[in-house]
């Protein structure tokens, strides 16, 4: 470990937090908004925006837009609060495929604008570059293209209704530059306000507060309004609309889905209002009124996306015994990492998801209790170790801060995050921790933050002296690849059951009666298997022999009724391990699944073990492909587009 004294970290952390503004301070086109600082460091630079928001920034979004479920295209206007340092005659947006009509200032004086074409940028888009002429409010009028990858349009043959059609969004990376032309960047937040015109008998909600009852236009169509008052990072503005119908849970608590899956929605949700009171008492007051939720159609391609005062979920969590619901204790934790504290780039995403895991474990324990919470986190490290072995402990994408590319589903930004608190905290002493983690957020709420500003603070504000600093490696966690040596691993009893289940299995032979079959596992204690945790049972199917045979997976789907499994994190285990040992009786059963679930996590690994299945898998994999790919979102699309592209 490089030794570093004291004092040089407090004056590396001064340096670190240094930000446009010290605090945040009025709106000047309108001084009752609250406008939070950026930040200028060279580390908090985002390479994924256009904007060159240290010139020239946005401040507020009024957006004016109406849905066309014909066209599948969204319209309208945008109206932007614009701050800018006295000489700066030029503000540049973010967008991606947007159809600009026109630019004005408030006034409605014509403002000249041109939309520079860039060499393949992809999802980065092509900046927006306006001249000012002193505006400071700007008025554009634009069409999102059809194919904005931020939104996906349900037939209603994708709804559970089966009537309607649907609509949602999805922000995060950098996807609502496709439909709204901002500051698409995480460090640069804005309040917003929209205006939303859609189709009876619709309903919209937004990430935003809804004001008052939709007024209704007169020709067929509502208008719905929503305010955001806090700034936020724009990737976090959303929408849905559809035949959607609302439940209350608790006094701020809510869910919302369409009529046929409320009841069952309403049930799995249940405990919300619970583990927002947990979740308060852990790191400090709830900071942004109702939490309510959306259980959206299958299409959506996360579990849950952490939309402030809505939190975007899929239906696909939905077990009947609330067994997923980590789900929700993570997107509700959000509310405080990432929404409140927020990554100034991508590349410190595990600021968001790994701070987020570590907290959604504690809002587990909390509600659950202790040997839950266990169980979710020895989960967590099995991944953390798979992941590991499978890039190498040296892999430079192994660091938690990363210059590179942010993909969902690696298990460095979220579990070895998660991990990195766990230690941090075991070495420190809960008190002490949870003390310093809620000042944390206290003093960085509504700004953006980076891996050395996250640092700088623990040394600032938790580490106790050099001793400590030594025992606790803080760089190396958060700058090197691999997993520390000091990492606090996760109870080993917390499955001692279940692993002496596993090599109880996996040894354990017996002759089956039928016929001339060589001897075969058969004598798994299924009693056991009905009364485990969800946890317990993935634990177990993580951990399967790798030499099943096809009258032992047979035998082992029977006793454990494994293809009937109403938990989807289950149902998935088994059906990827039946399909990467070739395992024909489930491929109707994958079919039906590939047709009913569009979660990424779910069904790209899926279709990557049919295509390492050669000349058995891939023919399979292209056939139910052809099938279900115009029903899954784009970036869904995307990653099994990728996998079938491969060889
Ligand atoms: N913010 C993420 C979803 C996300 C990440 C969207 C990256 C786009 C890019 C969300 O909070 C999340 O982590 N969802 C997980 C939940 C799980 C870890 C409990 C998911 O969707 O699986
Ligand atoms: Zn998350």
């Amino acid at each position: 470990m490089r030794s570093i004294t004291l004092a040089t970290i407090l004056a590396l952390s001064a340096a670190a937090c240094t930000t446009m503004e010290a605090a945040p301070l009025a709106d000047t086109a309108n001084p009752a908004r609250m406008v939070s600082p950026i930040l200028t460091t060279p580390e908090a630079e985002d390479t994924q925006t256009w904007a060159e928001p240290e010139r020239a920034r946005v401040t507020h979004v009024a957006l004016d837009l109406d849905l066309d479920f014909d066209a599948r295209r969204v319209g309208g206007t945008a109206m932007l609060d614009v701050l800018a340092e006295p000489g700066a005659d030029t503000i540049v947006l973010d967008t991606n495929g947007l159809e600009i009509a026109r630019v004005t200032d408030g006034s409605g004086r014509e403002l000249p604008w041109e939309i520079e074409s860039m060499e393949e940028t992809g999802a980065k888009g092509e900046p927006l570059r306006i001249t000012l002429n002193g505006a400071r409010t700007i008025r554009i009028d634009y069409r999102a293209p059809a194919d904005a990858s931020a939104l996906q349009w349900l037939s209603p043959e994708q709804t559970e209704g089966g009537v309607h059609p649907f609509l949602f969004s999805q922000g995060q990376a950098i996807l609502n530059r496709t439909w709204i032309p901002t500051q698409d960047s995480p460090g640069i937040r804005q309040t917003w306000e929209a205006r939303i015109t859609a189709p009876k008998p619709l309903d919209v909600v937004m990430s935003g507060v809804r004001q008052g009852e939709p007024e209704d236009l007169g020709n067929g169509r509502r208008a719905f309004r929503f305010v955001m008052d806090k700034p936020v990072p724009p990737y976090l503005i959303a929408i849905a609309a559809g035949d959607i119908d609302f439940a209350l849970i608790g006094p701020r608590t809510g869910v919302w889905a369409e009529p046929a899956t409320l009841p069952r929605a309403r049930a799995e949700v249940g405990d919300t209002e619970e583990m927002v009171e947990a979740a308060e008492a852990l790191y400090g007051e709830y900071r942004w009124g109702r939490y309510d939720m959306i259980v959206l159609p299958p299409a959506f391609p996360y579990g849950g996306m952490e939309n402030p005062v809505m939190t975007f979920l899929t239906p696909t969590f939905i077990a009947g015994d609330r067994s997923n619901n980590g789900l929700i204790a993570h997107e509700l934790a959000h509310s405080w990492s990432g929404n409140l504290v927020t990554n100034a780039v991508w590349g410190d995403s595990w600021l968001n998801e790994g701070v987020t895991t570590y907290f959604e474990n504690r809002i587990m324990e909390a509600v659950y209790g202790e040997k839950r919470a266990e169980q979710e986190a020895a989960l967590m490290y099995a991944n953390i170790l798979e992941t590991l072995n499978e890039v190498g402990r040296d892999a430079p994408g192994t660091a938690l801060s990363t210059d590179g590319e942010y993909e969902l589903g690696s298990a460095i930004a979220y579990e070895k995050g998660a991990f990195f608190l766990m230690t941090v905290e075991s070495i420190v002493g809960r008190e002490r921790f949870d003390a310093w983690l809620r000042q944390w957020f206290d003093n960085h709420a509504f700004q953006p933050a980076t891996s050395e500003m996250f640092y700088a603070d623990m040394m600032a504000n938790l580490v106790r002296d050099e001793a400590e600093a030594e025992r606790l490696t803080l760089r190396e966690w958060i700058f090197e690849p691999g997993l520390p040596e000091n990492v606090a691993k996760p109870d080993p009893a917390a499955f001692a059951a279940v692993d002496q289940a596993v090599l109880y299995y996996a040894t354990r032979y017996s002759t089956p009666v039928d016929g001339p079959n060589p001897p075969a596992r058969v004598s798994f204690p299924e009693d056991h298997w009905f009364g485990w945790t969800s946890a317990e049972r993935q634990r177990f199917l993580a951990n399967l022999p790798a030499d099943l045979t096809e009258i032992e997976m047979r035998i082992l789907d029977d006793n454990l009724r494994l293809s009937q499994s109403a938990n989807n994190e289950e149902l998935f285990l088994w059906l990827n391990y039946a399909l990467d040992h070739r395992y024909e009786p489930v491929v109707p059963l994958v079919e039906q699944f590939l047709a009913r679930v569009g979660r990424a996590k779910f069904v790209r690994p899926l279709f990557a073990t049919l295509w390492g299945e050669g000349e058995w898998g891939r023919p399979i994999a292209q056939r139910i492909y052809a099938d279900t790919r115009a029903s899954y979102h784009s970036v869904t699309q995307a990653g099994v587009d990728r996998v079938l592209a491969s060889d």
